[in-house]
């Protein structure tokens, strides 16, 4: 498949993937992206996963016919990317494995390959391959310290490795367009390293770029602004849309009629968008996608084992663990004998930059009562205040 005259798309789609990085449900598959640059000298960017050696490779030489790769490009160690390095260099002895020294302390831990060429390259370095001139900048965290990416300057192409990448197949579209699964790919992989995502925009800002190359997903070519503006949003922690998320976590359905409640009061109150979700029974990737789309979140939940229920400490773990900042929260615990939710979340959410607690909490002692209510009402209203 052509990206440009000179460069090919030679990735493959899996639909076979249960589990991608080994947690993230993936309904419409995943991509590896792989590209070459066919020019004087040959680049390849990056290999796929371990399972798709014989497609890539075959899809490579469809492309080259009786011509041999000179350089492979790592953007990104991780096996999803790296996984058929030493397969390349089995096809193509004379191939020149480039990277920055942190790559091939991590090639050398998952594949050995110490005799394999090597090019060890610095930030902004770069590499001529005949017309095309590659552009190394490093990104490290994102998503591991290793990551460079490269912007080839003749065909005005940024190769983003794991940035603008989303979950889903590239042979299957997604009813949802791209913003859906390209947030929920870069809250759960990427959304603790915003600062360093933030660096590699800034970086990005000074190059002329017409067509972004990932790792995963589709080849974005046309209104790269609206990417851009997504991910300047997400890399700063900013709300993107205005509205609640209320996640709830029930045992006999008591703290998820209190949940359901308040997201009516809101519905009512014009509230621009209120998602309610059971945190036990949906994707968590997906609710952590959404907490950091909306600008307010509610949390319910019930007291366990004097913690809170599983489902709500791996939920705010998730979160902390990602810098989840800049929002405001309400609190809702139940608790028959002696309610400590709202202590435990607000001392995991203490850790939290600039997320602000309503003035209303709510403690409901087994089943909700009117005063409950009434106090569920105020929780809304002072929500709502956002909006008007
Ligand atoms: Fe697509 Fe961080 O690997």
């Amino acid at each position: 498949m052509k990206v440009t005259n000179d460069i090919k798309y030679i990735g493959v789609n899996d639909h076979q993937v249960d589990l991608f990085e080994g947690q993230y449900i993936v309904p419409r598959g995943m991509a590896y992206n792989s590209y070459v640059i066919v020019d004087e000298k040959i680049a390849v960017m990056d290999t796929v996963d371990v399972r798709f050696g014989d497609e890539w490779i075959s899809n490579l030489k469809a492309e080259l016919g009786e011509r041999k790769p000179d350089y492979l490009i790592v953007q990104h160690v991780e096996p999803d990317h790296s996984a058929n390095i030493g397969r390349l260099i089995e096809e193509f002895p004379d191939a020149v494995m480039v990277g920055n020294a942190k790559t091939f302390a991590m090639i050398g831990q998952f594949y050995g390959l110490g005799d394999a060429r090597k090019l060890i390259v610095k930030n902004g370095d770069s590499l001529e391959l005949g017309k095309h001139i590659l552009k190394f900048v490093f990104a490290p965290m994102v998503h591991w310290p290793e990551v460079m990416v490269t912007y080839d300057e003749t065909d005005k192409v940024l190769f983003s490795a794991d940035a603008f990448g989303k979950f889903g197949a590239n042979d299957v579209e997604d009813p949802e367009g791209w913003a859906c699964e390209a947030r929920r790919y870069y809250f759960g992989i990427v959304g603790k390293y915003g600062m360093q995502a933030k660096n590699l925009l800034k970086a990005a800002a000074g190059l002329d770029i017409s067509i972004i190359c990932p790792l995963h997903g589709p080849v974005l070519s046309e209104n790269l602004g609206y990417y851009i503006d997504l991910y300047d949003k997400w890399s700063g922690y900013t709300p993107e849309t205005k509205g609640v998320l209320v996640a709830y976590t029930s045992v006999y359905g008591h703290t998820k009629e209190a949940s359901l409640y308040v997201a009516e009061r809101l519905k009512e109150g014009g509230c621009p968008k209120v998602k309610a979700v059971d945190l036990a029974r949906s994707d968590w990737a997906e609710n952590v996608e959404d907490a950091f789309r909306y600008d307010q979140m509610v949390l319910a939940t019930t007291t366990y084992n004097m913690d809170i229920f599983p489902f709500m400490r791996q939920f705010i773990d998730h979160l902390t663990e990602r810098n989840y900042q800049n929002r405001k929260v309400a609190l809702i615990e139940n608790g028959t004998w002696a309610p400590a939710a709202l202590k435990v979340m607000r001392e995991m959410l203490s850790k939290c930059k600039n997320v602000v607690e309503t003035e209303t909490s709510v403690t409901i002692k087994s089943a909700m009562t009117d005063e409950n209510k009434a106090a569920l009402d105020k929780m809304a209203e002072e929500l709502l205040a956002a909006y008007k």
